[in-house]
């Protein structure tokens, strides 16, 4: 099933504007009643206002009405940079999903990914 995702976010990755890098990323994440949205890197000539794919998947999401906790899975083509996984954690996102940079996919929970991870008080 995640794989299924992973293979989705590489179909998807064809549509990231990223101009500057050159380097197309895509995400799909699935929902635990079955939806999937997919996102995109979009980058810009500012170059820290560009967004990445697992943001932009989850962006979409949470405009649809998804919250943390509503999230089985997500499939993103790219190793998740140190932004994204405070994002994947805040989301309770139960398996991630990607290629890591010796060509294997592989999944690994957010707290695996974002170890002793702060947690607001109260
Ligand atoms: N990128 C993502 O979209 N997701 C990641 O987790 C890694 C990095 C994008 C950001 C930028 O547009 C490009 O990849 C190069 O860093």
């Amino acid at each position: 099933m995640t794989v299924e995702l992973y293979e989705r976010a590489v179909a998807i990755s064809q549509r990231a504007y990223a101009p500057y890098s050159n380097y197309l990323v895509g995400a799909a994440v699935r929902t635990r009643d079955g939806a999937v949205f997919e996102g995109v890197n979009v980058e810009n000539a500012a170059y820290p206002l560009g967004v990445c794919a697992e943001r932009s998947a989850l962006v979409q999401a949470v405009t649809a009405g998804y919250r943390p906790g509503d999230f089985e899975a997500i499939g993103i083509t790219a190793s998740p940079c140190g932004g994204c996984r405070q994002w994947l954690y805040e989301f309770r996102i139960d398996d991630v999903t990607f290629r890591n940079d010796a060509g294997e996919i592989v999944t690994y929970s957010p707290s695996e990914l974002l170890p002793d991870t702060w947690n607001l008080p109260g």
